[in-house]
């Protein structure tokens, strides 16, 4: 099966296409490079061994997407590009609007233009809100808007998307609701290479054992949880390329029509916890320093891994250890991430 991945040069993207290029998919990456670099193209085809087609567009461009369509003729779409800065989102609302909405527009109408009728979308946990209580359900009662004009992005695509399989029969959508993605592929060769001062845990952390940052900043610690941090469902960014591989394979099937499933290990971690998990894999202390709450925090956020285990036979196999260990080779076999 030939797969169109938007985003593939990104974090999540490039850990997905070497696992699909391992499983045997042939892959069209379309990227605008906004957040990534054309090296990680390249890592990508280092690590297959293959030939990947490459085409640096923005998804939101319907003509040149019609081009790469009806050039390449893939059978299925993995949707990951979009911005995802929760802080930028609350600063300006109508780029991420624009972008993270406008563009799944502009794909939705030229996969129908063209025909395919396959497509994976990431999501994420923000869509729960703070409404449920974890364990987090798919079947739970979503808000109408997320908790940021990011989060919000995504149930408007989540609806879309679902309006557009309840308007088709024909159309499969599978909405893949991330947890936490930590971690980095184990040759060292491809991670998170965030833009700036990381907004999320584990980046922050590997720049601080690398001495690109002089403390981490825990965010709280006066929370209901048993050690006063925040608890999160942390999970290998392998893993998760894995689950969007057992996706596929409901298209492979037949047809599936709309599903949603959560992708997260089932199990929380509090910033302690992931801070002390960091400290044993590097093999030193971690300076830090305790801060106020950051705006918009849930005190805890876990997945119901139920759903995905049973209909789409996948769980997280990898431990918070390996996360910490994955991660940190990354940044010290790359301390400038892809470079410039
Ligand atoms: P990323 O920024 O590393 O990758 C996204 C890619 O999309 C980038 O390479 C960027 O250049 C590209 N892109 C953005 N806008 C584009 C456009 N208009 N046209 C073409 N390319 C465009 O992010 P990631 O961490 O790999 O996340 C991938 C997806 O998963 C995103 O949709 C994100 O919202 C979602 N997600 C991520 C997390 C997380 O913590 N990383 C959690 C939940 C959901
Ligand atoms: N944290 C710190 N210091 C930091 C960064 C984070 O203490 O420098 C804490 C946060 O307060 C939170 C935990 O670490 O308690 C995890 O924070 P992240 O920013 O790594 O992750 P979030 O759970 O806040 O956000 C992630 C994604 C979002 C997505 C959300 C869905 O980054 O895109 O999960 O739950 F919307």
């Amino acid at each position: 099966m030939k797969v169109l991945v938007t985003g593939g040069a990104g974090y999540i993207g490039t850990h997905t296409c070497v696992t699909l290029l391992g499983q045997g998919y042939e892959v069209v990456i379309v990227d605008n490079l906004s957040n990534s670099k054309p090296a990680a193209v390249e890592r990508v085809r280092e690590l297959s061994g293959k030939d990947v087609a490459f085409y640096q567009e923005d998804v939101g461009d319907e003509q040149a997407l019609r081009d790469i369509f009806q050039k390449e003729k893939p059978q299925a779409v993995i949707h990951f590009a979009g911005y995802k800065a929760v802080g930028e989102s609350v600063e300006q609302p109508l780029k991420y609007y624009e972008n993270n909405v406008g563009i799944t527009v502009a794909l939705l109408k030229v996969m129908g233009q063209c025909g395919v009728k396959n497509i994976v979308f990431s999501s994420s946990a923000t869509v729960y809100g703070d409404v449920e209580n974890p364990p987090l359900r798919e079947d739970a009662k979503l808000p109408h808007h997320a908790n940021c004009p990011y989060g919000t992005t995504k149930l408007i695509n989540e609806q879309m998307i679902t309006d557009c399989a309840h308007a088709d029969p024909a159309f499969n959508a599978v909405l893949l609701r991330y947890f936490n993605p930590v971690g980095a592929h184990e040759s060292g060769r491809i991670g998170e290479d965030p833009a700036g001062t990381p907004n999320n845990l584990a980046p922050y952390i590997v720049q601080t054992v690398v001495g690109k940052r002089d403390k981490l900043h825990v965010f709280g610690n006066d929370y209901p949880t048993p050690d006063g941090t925040c608890i999160r469902d942390y999970i290998h960014v392998v893993d998760l390329a894995e689950g969007h591989a057992a996706a596929l394979k409901l298209f492979e099937k037949g047809g599936c029509g709309l599903r949603v499933y959560n992708l997260g290990t089932g199990r929380g971690h509090s910033v302690m916890e992931v801070l002390k998990a960091f400290c044993e894999a590097a093999g030193q202390e971690i300076p830090y320093v305790i801060d106020g709450r950051r705006d918009g925090d849930l005190p805890e956020s876990y997945a119901d891994v139920s759903k995905a285990k049973r209909e789409l036979g996948w769980e997280a196999k990898k431990t918070l250890q390996d996360m910490c260990v994955d991660s940190l080779r990354w940044q010290r076999q790359n301390p400038d991430g892809y470079g410039d």
